[in-house]
């Protein structure tokens, strides 16, 4: 059954706003969407793609506190960030918005409030764990305790991550909280679940029926949660960042950000057509397309759906989630915490002019149907054996040699040859291949169609060898260099979705006009008679020592995060090495000692320091005695300036230890050492 669809609604997972975005955020949402929204509009074809920060959530409230700044402030930084960088990359949003919008407040409290008002809530009262001292609840994140399972003592609510079994908040043995220490209570609160349960038949009918074309990992997932049965979701929580649940007396609530995340697709629609948008949603001749991560599957394919069955009004739902595996980095997770990961911020500082390096890259290895991992090596392998050595030599040759013998002007061709005939033929059959694996959402296999007719091209002059038929044959390298130039100009066209700047290179290079996809797999599409620009090199050789600079940081934060694991809670502020360096601690011997007149807690020293004899004044006369202390060595901090105690200069500070009771005892070294000598 072909439906036939006017336009598509293209929607990619909301990153959180809690840090910039990463190679695996692209190989698994934004580069594939994006090509696959380029794809459809060369074919002419009504598309709308919608981005956006997530900025809702424990993430971004945890990363706030962690940095001692307010959730706006962190997604305000985030926000800016992301978008600057997925721009540059080339990716080609309609609209990249953020769900601290006022439009999306509003969209999404309407949204609620219209299931509220149809009944289509359950409220249900159950136990959280609440921290007293704070006065709050808490998210399960910001619960700490004993690992059941592996016995680590700072084991998350949700997950413990040193054997990284999930948890729940009442698995962990001795809960306390994460932001004052104090034991964790349990405590009644109030929310609104949307009962899953009630919409199981018509999404099973919908997912395991209707769309048995989806991608297996996705429509798996999905099988096995309807399987197992779903049930009822709280769709608020106690927290006070998030949209406010508009319902009297929910003070101090706020919609899981679960909930108005993905209403944030409609938002953003209505943002950039805000007379039109209910077409893009609500028509059935719009076809909405999902990108996301595999970790979101169960939110796209059951949870948004069951919210907009429930909110009705004919709210159309995805006919295609085509989620992608992970991508790994160098053999291990990527992780923000954990600082492994290549940012695109950073990758585009230290590439500058290679977006499409990476977007091939990142396609060429797509995490499509499993885990894949990106190395520092494949990269540069990639770009210096086919960018450079196929694809970019391919052109150049072709067009250099037009240069040569022509003038740069476009020769007519003459009679085809059957090595022409088989090479359109080749062509045909390659880019029809290429826009079914398009069509299909199979961007590894689309790139490898793409990257066929530049190897064709190598090969038809390797056969060819215009180069030798110059004197003997001036016709036939007319037509030789026709056809390549032709290929090349398929080369502009098919390779547009995936390598967007290379494209617009090489199409304005051959003086091409307005590209579109039905143009792919004709011969015909340069004039001959016309002119084309110089050769421009399209690709360039990634050196060894670029790449040795990255794996370079990865070692660094490897070591950063080795130190980490065995760093214990500070107990105060660091300092940085060099600022504590800079004290000049050293040992001196006691020449004189003295009680200071009308001071109960004041001793007088006089110190041998090694050059001469220094007055310290130190509050410890109430654990020594004067005259015992005569002839004992001390530890003092020589390079403070002098400060005034009861009228006498002080020339240093004398290094004690406190006991919790404040009872205090003197350092000493513990064998004599010659006075003056330097403590470190
Ligand atoms: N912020 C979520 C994540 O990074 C994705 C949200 S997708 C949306 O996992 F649909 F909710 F927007
Ligand atoms: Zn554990």
């Amino acid at each position: 059954m072909e439906k036939k669809f006017k336009r598509t609604l293209i929607t990619t997972a909301l990153p959180y706003a809690n840090g910039p975005v990463h190679i695996g955020h692209l190989a698994g949402v934004y580069v594939p969407a994006d090509i696959y929204a380029r794809f459809l509009r060369l074919r002419g074809e009504d598309v709308v793609m919608v981005g956006g920060s997530d900025e809702h959530g424990v993430p971004i409230t945890l990363r706030a506190r962690k940095e001692g700044i307010t959730p706006q402030e962190v997604v305000d930084r985030y926000h800016a960030i992301i978008k600057e960088s997925l721009g540059e990359l080339g990716v080609s949003f309609d609209v990249y918005s953020r769900t601290t919008s006022d439009l999306h407040h509003q969209t999404a409290s309407e949204f609620f409030r219209h299931l509220y008002d149809k009944g289509e809530f359950i409220q249900k009262t159950a136990l959280q764990p609440y921290d007293e001292k704070g006065g709050e609840f808490l998210a399960d994140r910001y619960v700490l305790g004993t690992c059941p399972r592996c016995g680590n003592e700072n084991a998350y609510g949700d997950q413990c991550e040193a054997c990284g079994s999930s948890l729940n908040v009442t698995d962990l043995i001795n809960p306390r909280s994460a932001l004052t220490g104090e034991p964790v209570k349990m405590k009644e609160t109030t929310h609104w679940y949307l009962p899953l349960d009630k919409w199981e038949g018509r999404l099973r009918e919908w997912i395991l029926e209707g769309h048995k074309e989806w991608k297996t990992n996705v429509y798996g997932q999905c099988k096995s949660w309807l399987d197992a049965g779903l049930q009822p979701r709280a769709v608020s929580r106690d927290l006070s960042w998030g949209v406010p649940v508009p319902v009297e007396g929910a003070e101090g609530k706020v919609l899981y950000v679960w909930f108005d995340a993905p209403i944030g697709y409609i938002s953003n629609t209505k943002e950039i057509l805000p007379d039109s948008w209910e077409k893009w949603w609500k028509d059935p001749e719009t076809r909405v397309v999902n990108f996301i991560g595999k970790d979101n599957i169960v939110f796209h394919c059951i949870v948004f759906p069951a919210m907009l069955m429930a909110y009705g009004d004919n709210f159309q739902l995805p006919d295609n989630v085509p989620a992608n595996e992970f991508l790994n980095l160098e053999g291990d997770k990527i992780s923000t915490s954990r600082n492994w990961a290549v940012w695109l911020h950073e990758y585009l500082q230290d590439f500058p002019g290679k977006q499409d390096v990476l977007r091939y890259v990142l396609t060429a290895n797509a995490p499509e149907t499993k885990d894949n991992d990106f190395t520092w090596a494949d990269f540069q392998a990639r770009n210096n054996n086919e960018l450079v050595a196929i694809l970019g030599n391919f052109v150049n040759r072709a067009v250099v040699l037009t240069h040569k013998y022509f003038g740069g002007t476009v020769p007519a061709a003459g009679e085809l040859q059957p090595v022409e005939k088989q090479l359109e033929a080749d062509l045909t059959a390659t880019v029809k291949a290429l826009t079914e694996a398009l069509e299909t959402f199979h961007f590894r296999e689309a790139l490898k169609q793409a990257m066929e007719i530049a190897r064709l091209g190598n090969r038809y002059l390797q056969e060819t060898e215009p180069w030798k038929l110059a004197k003997t044959d001036p016709e036939r390298v007319k037509t030789i260099l026709n056809t390549a130039l032709q290929l090349c100009a398929n080369l502009a066209v098919v390779f547009e979705p995936f390598t967007p700047f290379m494209s617009g290179k090489l199409a304005g290079m051959l003086g091409m006009g307005q590209l579109s996809w039905d143009m792919a797999g004709s011969l015909d599409l340069i004039a001959a008679g016309s002119q084309i620009g110089e050769a421009v090199l399209l690709f360039d050789k990634v050196e060894d020592d670029q790449i040795q600079a990255q794996i370079h940081r990865l070692e660094e934060s490897k070591k950063a995060n080795e130190a980490a694991a065995w760093r214990p809670e500070p107990q105060a502020k660091d300092v940085d090495f060099d600022t504590f360096m800079l004290s000049d601690m050293r040992v001196g011997t006691v020449v004189e000692c003295e009680k200071v007149p009308k001071a109960d807690k004041l001793l007088r020293f006089l110190i041998d320091d090694g050059m001469e004899k220094r007055t310290i004044v130190s509050g410890i006369a109430k654990y020594y005695k004067p005259e015992e202390l005569v002839g004992r060595q001390v530890c003092f901090i020589a390079n403070l300036p002098p400060r005034k105690l009861k009228g006498i200069v002080s020339q240093g500070m004398i290094l004690s230890a406190v006991n919790s009771d404040g009872s205090i005892v003197l350092l000493s070294p513990s064998s004599p050492v010659a006075p003056g000598a330097k403590i470190g």
